[in-house]
């Protein structure tokens, strides 16, 4: 016959089973936090390379776009929170593209991050929705695949259309809104519009890097 435990044992026992517990959750909950940060870090970086090459094909350079990076830092236009990475496409030894890194907090979740595409010309190649927390079947239609909203940027330029019809239909302008959610596509028409605007007032270096820009990049 097994002996019962003294009071002071048994609490012993049970602190020792409890202390065990939490190292072992503790421990559980560290370890998924890990894969899936992990996890949401390699999803963001395939779509942002799927973005680069959906928005400046490789027929259109002759370099690696991906690998020909700059640091870009800018919060006035752009609303980087801190200095981010940009892209320049080649072509015969000319810079013809530039995509930008581009965010807005004025979602309707808050922040959207952007990359938006644009040629020597200051037109524009293309814009890419990277990151945002908008409301699925209601600001969501900015992304590829669940609309087409995001390719009416496709060819516009700070002067097509012009400055007061760059904006949403409800609020006089050119690119339309998504039914019930004006928010999310407002917010987009001024970000990409605010990049068209860094583009032009930093043309030279953005174009013209020197060689020791090109090697830090
Ligand atoms: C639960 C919920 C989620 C919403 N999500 C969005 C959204 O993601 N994007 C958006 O533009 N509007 C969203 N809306 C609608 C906005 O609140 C707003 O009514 C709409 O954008 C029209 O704005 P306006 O009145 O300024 O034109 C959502 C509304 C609700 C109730």
């Amino acid at each position: 016959m097994s002996t019962p435990l003294t009071p002071s044992r048994s609490i012993l026992r049970n602190s020792v089973i409890l202390g065990l517990f939490a190292i072992f959750t503790v421990g559980l909950i560290a370890f998924i936090q890990q894969a899936t940060s992990e996890r949401i870090a390699a999803e963001q970086q395939r779509m942002q390379m799927r973005a680069l090459n959906e928005i400046l094909p490789e027929s259109e350079h002759d370099n690696d776009l991906l690998q020909d990076t700059f640091s870009i830092d800018d919060r006035q236009y752009l609303q980087l929170p801190a200095a981010a990475t940009g892209w320049r496409a080649w072509r015969d030894g000319k810079v013809t593209a530039v995509i930008l890194p581009v965010v807005t907090q004025d979602g309707y979740s808050g922040r959207i991050d952007l990359l938006v595409g644009i040629r020597a010309n200051g037109e524009l190649a293309g814009v890419r929705v990277v990151n945002h927390r908008e409301t699925p079947g209601l600001g969501d239609k900015l992304e590829v695949g669940k609309g087409t909203w995001i390719f009416s940027f496709d060819g516009k330029s700070l002067s097509i259309p012009t400055p007061e019809r760059w904006a949403v239909r409800k609020d006089g302008g050119d690119f339309d809104q998504f039914t019930g959610a004006t928010i999310t596509p407002r917010a987009v028409v001024q970000a990409v519009h605010r990049a068209l605007r860094y583009f032009e007032e930093h043309r030279a270096p953005l174009l013209q890097p020197t060689e020791q820009e090109r090697n830090d990049g």
